[in-house]
């Protein structure tokens, strides 16, 4: 990514130091977190040596520590806190981000993200043949374009650069592919709301992303594309600049990933994606990293939610996130829960779909053995 001139950094930088007026904030923000019971992973990895060592520093875009943590400093009942405000900051502040990204994605400092391989096209079928189980089934994935900053660094042209720049590569999918853009600009809020119930849309005023700065200039240059079917969507500029995403009803988990696939393989050939030797494609979430590849199903599983306990170690053992079904941070609705592939990072993107696939095969069978 080219270094960047941003905004932010015209107006504010000047030297390469985190000025008195964001160290002032920082102090006051670290005061309140150390004595919260935040359970944020931000809490428990940034001891105050760790603090004091990165404090003072800024990336050449202009980023400091703050504009990493402000989010975990505002919400502190956040699961992890932290945001990359640019793609140096996972190097400047290695210290706290490494931590995160090891304890989160089981990745050690040492490793490498593996290239990317999609497995054989037929690996994956049904999860659940009969439909007893599993409501819906959905696989995206995240890109940053080159040539242009994360979120906080974002100008209000940049969002329209983005959103101007994929018209072309969608007026070019074709076959099941083929759909239509929909800015957010202009869009009546009821259908808005409409999209946002059945879960195709993401949703407004997400305050994790708001106190990062992710928000700006909203909803300037963020949209939707999606297919006739709405099976294969691409949501512009929310949290990353692309989330290329396709679902559909039922457990057919090789329809879905093929979908995606094939999305992603022309959407990339007119796009250049931001990516690391060390973390593959890189995301404003240090939870994104690597394949970027978050693979849940919507699943009915009464019996094992009956003893949560039970159902939260089964998760833990096969790396499964669970959520609600009105996706992050939300309840469940109806004993419908949302599980996921919880690692994205040090696995191959079939390897991913794969540790999704077994532990929903396993869950499914202890909610048809659970009394
Ligand atoms: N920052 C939020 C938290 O720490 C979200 C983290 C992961 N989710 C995401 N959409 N990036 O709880």
């Amino acid at each position: 990514m080219s270094k960047g001139k941003c905004k932010k950094c015209e107006e504010k930088c000047g030297k390469g130091k985190a000025s008195p007026e964001v160290l002032s904030q920082l102090e006051l923000g670290y005061e309140k977190l150390f004595k919260s019971d935040s359970p944020s992973m931000l809490k428990r990895f940034l001891i105050k040596e760790m603090f004091d060592k990165l404090k003072f520093k800024k990336t050449s875009f202009g980023s400091t520590l703050l504009d990493c943590i402000q989010s975990g400093l505002e919400n502190l009942d956040s699961g992890i806190g932290v945001y990359a405000a640019d793609p140096e900051c996972y190097s400047v502040f290695a210290d706290l981000f490494d931590q995160i990204i090891q304890e989160y994605h089981t990745f050690s400092p040492s490793a490498r993200q593996p290239p990317t391989d999609w497995g054989p096209s037929n690996a994956f079928g049904n999860l659940d043949p009969t439909g007893q189980f599993v409501v819906s089934t959905r696989v995206r994935c995240c890109r940053t374009l080159k040539g242009f900053p994360l979120n906080p660094c974002m100008t209000e042209d940049h969002y329209k650069e983005i959103e101007n720049l994929m018209q072309p590569t969608f007026s070019n999918l074709s076959g099941e592919l083929k759909g239509t853009y929909n800015p957010l600009v202009g869009m009546p809020k009821d259908v808005q709301q409409k999209l946002i119930d059945d879960h195709y849309l993401f949703k407004e005023g997400d305050r994790f992303l708001q106190a990062a700065n992710a928000c700006r200039f909203w909803p300037t240059g963020r949209g939707i594309y999606f297919n006739a079917k709405k099976s294969f969507l691409v949501w512009i500029c929310e949290e990353d600049h692309l989330r290329i995403m396709s679902m559909q009803p039922g457990g057919n988990v090789g329809e879905v990933f093929g979908r995606m696939v094939n999305g992603v393989k022309e959407i990339q050939k007119n796009n250049e994606f931001v990516a690391s030797d060390r973390f593959g494609y890189l995301t404003f979430c240090p939870t994104n990293l690597g394949t970027t590849i978050r693979a849940s199903v919507h699943i009915k599983v009464p019996k094992l939610a009956g003893d949560m306990t039970k159902f939260k170690d089964l998760a833990d053992k096969y790396h499964l996130q669970i959520r609600g079904a009105a996706g992050e941070h939300s309840e469940s609705k109806d004993g419908v829960y949302d599980l996921s592939n919880k690692r994205r990072l040090g696995l191959t993107e079939y390897q991913c779909m794969k540790e999704m696939y077994d532990g929903i095969t396993e869950i499914i069978k202890a909610e048809k053995a659970k009394k």
